[in-house]
């Protein structure tokens, strides 16, 4: 196979595999023994430290009672991860003023660049309510550990460098606890009517 050939299955096959990891907690979680089953709710997300796009340091005791979505990329991400974020905010403007109760998280997985500085202001084109977290790479890969994200810095041809990374948008209860990888191929109006219900 050519390199970029393999290099794209490798991407897939990683996706796949976050994908994989993902809906098998959601079957563990709400069926088909709904309510019997509950020790696969602890398996995404968890505990972690890094700092918002003020240079303030934040933890998951920051977000409790608020439901949150939270998702991970990088600044330099040429499509994804700028579509995802304004997948969200959309979804977050038709939230209205209930957005302010939920919270809606953007992690970096390239944190040599990522400053917060670098965060605040690639975060100011898209709505107010996204938090932009970064922190030193052994508490990124923390968190993405736990959240199970697969991520990768990829040399380019032409220098300098790319990142491989899970693109789910996870959605976590008021607890804190994983409810589903959040679904953005709807409209935002469905979108922001199913986040309501977590409120
Ligand atoms: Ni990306």
């Amino acid at each position: 196979m050519p390199p970029r050939a393999f290099r794209i299955v490798v991407i897939a096959a990683a996706f796949l595999a976050g994908l994989l990891a993902a809906m098998a907690v959601v079957v563990l979680v709400v069926g088909p023994n709904r309510g019997v089953v509950s020790t696969g709710i602890a398996s995404v997300g968890g505990p972690f430290r890094l700092l918002d796009h003020n240079g303030r340091s934040m933890t998951e005791a920051d977000l409790k009672g608020r439901p949150f979505l939270v998702f991970f990329g990088f600044t330099h991400c040429p499509d994804v991860c700028p579509t995802k974020l304004f997948e969200v905010s959309e979804v977050l403007g038709k939230l209205g003023p209930e957005a302010k109760k939920i919270s809606a998280l953007f992690v970096t997985v390239d944190p040599e660049r990522d400053t917060p500085e670098k965060m605040k202001e690639y975060l100011s084109s898209f709505n107010p309510q996204l938090v932009g977290l970064t922190g030193d790479l052994d508490a990124i890969a923390a968190m993405a550990k736990a959240y199970r994200v697969y991520f990768k810095k990829m040399p380019l041809e032409a220098g300098g460098y790319t990142m491989d990374h899970t693109a789910i948008v996870y959605l976590m209860n008021k607890n804190g606890e994983f409810v589903a990888p959040f679904n953005l191929n709807r409209s935002p109006e469905q979108a922001a009517a199913d986040l309501r219900r977590y409120l």
